[in-house]
């Protein structure tokens, strides 16, 4: 099986090392590609760097390691080729301020993962993860089609 795992920063690093260390195929895509293309020449033959769209299109597993906003756009972009992949989506409903703080950006009650898989192909199979929902009963680390995420999903946290 092979994940893509866009965004290379402090989430998406820390998941491909793990997958890597299990034995796992990565591909691996940032905004700046060379940040990609270090990360993987570090992690090995098991894992390569490309573009985002070259990523998705090869792997099974798409992890979006992105600010929520990044990856809003992101599946606006390449909404199609997500059609059949299973989706993780690790975001917080926050986003970083001019003074490196962090603001939420969803209204209260509103959670990050529910805004995701209403964007999602009704295809695509979402996964939350690294949210807060498993305080609220949700759908942390479960695979489910995002056509159910949608009214699934926990109004708060992730
Ligand atoms: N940090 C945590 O402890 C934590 C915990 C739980 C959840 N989360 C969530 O995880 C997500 C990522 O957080 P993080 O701390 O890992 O962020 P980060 O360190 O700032 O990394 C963000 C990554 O996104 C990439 N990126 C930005 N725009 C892109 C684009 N248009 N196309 C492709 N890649 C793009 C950046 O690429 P470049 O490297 O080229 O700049 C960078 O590698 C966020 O949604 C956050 O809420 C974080």
């Amino acid at each position: 099986m092979t994940t893509a795992i866009i965004g290379v920063g402090n989430i998406g690093k820390s998941v491909a090392r793990h997958l890597v260390d299990g034995g796992e195929r990565v591909v691996l895509a940032a905004r700046d590609e060379s940040n990609a293309t270090a990360l993987a020449n570090e992690l090995g033959e098991l894992a390569s760097a490309t573009s985002v769209e070259k990523a998705i299109t090869d792997a099974d597993v798409v992890v979006f390691a992105v600010w929520l906003d990044t990856l809003k756009d992101l599946i606006a972009q390449h909404a199609g080729l997500l059609r059949g992949k299973v989706v993780v989506d690790p975001s917080n409903p926050v986003a970083q301020d001019a003074n490196g703080g962090v603001v939420r950006t969803l209204p209260d009650r509103q959670s990050s993962g529910s805004v995701v898989a209403g964007l999602l192909p009704a295809e695509a199979h979402f996964v939350k993860a690294s949210g807060a929902l498993h305080q609220f009963g949700g759908l942390n680390g479960k695979v489910v089609d995002a056509s159910d995420a949608r009214t699934a999903v926990g109004a708060t946290g992730g």
